[in-house]
């Protein structure tokens, strides 16, 4: 027997986003200075989705985490709050605009301290990164192509039980008749995490879909 999820309409998901917690003061200007933006503004992190990266992040404990893909740097601040104490965030950013604003948002949000913005090509970032494991929380968030690439690099250094948090892997939609370049290899990841002996994963339904990754130890 196969359950029947609850169709999400546009008034339902408007009700999951005013009951996204913990949008602060900052975080409400932030969405509203993106939402400025214009057709960027789609890039932005859902606010539940934020939400649930601030508590993904407690929940894994994480002292070091990193963020391929950080835009204005919404979920960013989220990432930071859930950090442990003294724990230390990577953001990858290619768009040296783009840095800026999220290193004054992340600044206004009192998480600056926190975090360091590499400016340049995300998989130059997380090739020069040690091997050994120690990534406790990664959100990927990038450019579509390269996933397959950030998620080897990604995996590889994620500690014992360590998470990464993939989004968009529904594509809106477009997942199920894969086309562009970016949906084919979306697809390839989401068929290849299926086979990799070394994670468990859920998919989740969460905006535009958030794959969940886990560490398997040993
Ligand atoms: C969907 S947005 C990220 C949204 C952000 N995570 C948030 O919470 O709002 C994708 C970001 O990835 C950046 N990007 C695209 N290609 C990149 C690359 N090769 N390396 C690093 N960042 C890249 C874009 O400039 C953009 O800011």
């Amino acid at each position: 027997m196969s359950v029947e999820p609850t169709p999400i309409d546009p008034e339902l998901a408007r009700y999951i986003q005013d009951h996204a917690g913990g949008r602060d003061e900052v975080l409400r200007r932030v969405e509203a200075e993106t939402a400025a933006m214009g057709d960027f503004a789609r890039m932005q992190t859902a606010p539940e989705q934020a939400a649930f990266l601030e508590m993904l992040t407690r929940l894994a404990g994480a002292r070091f985490a990193v963020e391929v893909g950080t835009f204005t740097g919404y979920g960013a601040i989220r990432i930071a709050r859930g950090l442990t104490e003294g724990g230390t965030l990577l953001c990858c950013e290619l768009d040296p605009e783009h840095a800026a604003t999220a290193r004054a948002n992340l600044d206004a949000a009192g998480v600056g301290e926190q975090v360091e913005i590499a400016v340049g090509p995300a998989i130059e970032t997380l090739r020069a990164l040690p091997q050994d494991p120690q990534i406790d929380f990664a959100y990927l968030d990038a450019d579509k192509t390269g996933y397959p690439d950030y998620y080897e690099e990604l995996v590889t250094r994620l500690s014992p039980g360590g998470l990464l948090a993939i989004d968009n892997v529904f594509m809106a939609g477009e997942i199920l008749s894969p086309e562009r370049e970016g949906t084919i290899a979306m697809a390839r990841l989401n068929d290849l995490i299926l086979e990799d002996g070394r994670v468990e994963s859920v998919m989740l339904g969460m905006a535009d879909g958030l794959t969940l990754v886990r560490r398997i130890p040993g």
